[in-house]
């Protein structure tokens, strides 16, 4: 039994990493694995909601329940986030957005060739998704993550406030992405609060309570 604390309740969930191309057959990507993203959109359909997750390549089940659109570069990310949000009261950004894309994409295989130097490439800085959607005029309520290599008690906090959003959630140690456990800390405006180590599944569901009773008017549904 799973009380339905998010029934009435539309979550937009992005996660998965992003794939910035090169040319035809080559691109930039990152570990992330899209677990714990998976886990929050199956744990918030399970707790009532009507859940859309917009998921970068990832090799996972889409979750019962939930409306998947699949998108591969964060710029396809950021246009499928800005199309859906304004039907949705939460925005769950799990994803793991590259930061830079490839100035030049090139339309034809990059040859290796003996005359040739080594390829460089320029990079052009991608739109900051969540911080763009923390915003809007009638903005859902935001949810951001965190991977931090040190300090996440400072860092974590800092980055709340910077990307704006009431509540940011932080990945304890770089060893999350593709493993199935995972340790967090949870950072809003009253501070701090560290939830002990479980599985990604557990850890959603856990989640998914502590988002909703932040809910402006949690207690009326
Ligand atoms: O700044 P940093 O990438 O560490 O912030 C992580 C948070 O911001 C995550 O919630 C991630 O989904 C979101 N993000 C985003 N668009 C970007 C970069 C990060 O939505 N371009």
């Amino acid at each position: 039994f799973r009380p339905k604390v998010l029934s009435g309740r539309r979550v937009l969930v992005t996660a998965g990493p992003t794939f910035e191309p090169i040319d035809p057959v080559r691109g930039l990507t990152n570990r992330s694995s899209g677990k714990m993203g998976f886990a929050l959109a199956r744990a918030a359909q399970q707790a009532g909601a009507d859940v859309r997750l917009i998921a970068g390549p990832v090799a996972l089940a889409t979750p019962w329940g939930v409306d998947r659109v699949d998108v591969e570069t964060a710029q396809q990310m950021h246009d499928a986030v800005m199309q859906s949000v304004a039907d949705y009261d939460v925005f769950i950004s799990v994803a793991a957005v590259a930061d830079w894309r490839v100035a030049q994409v090139s339309d034809h295989k990059i040859k290796k060739t003996a005359a040739q130097a080594v390829p460089s490439f320029s990079f052009i800085e991608n739109p900051d998704i969540l911080a763009t959607v923390a915003r809007l005029p009638n903005a859902p309520y935001c949810v951001g993550f965190a991977a931090e290599s040190d300090d996440l008690e400072t860092n974590g906090e800092q980055k709340r406030i910077k990307k704006n959003v009431p509540l940011l959630i932080g990945n304890l140690g770089p060893a999350t992405f593709g493993r199935d456990e995972n340790e967090v800390v949870l950072f809003d405006a009253s501070g701090a609060t560290r939830l002990p180590r479980a599985t990604k599944d557990e850890l959603a569901g856990k989640l998914i309570a502590e988002i909703a009773r932040r809910l402006p008017d949690a207690s009326l549904i």
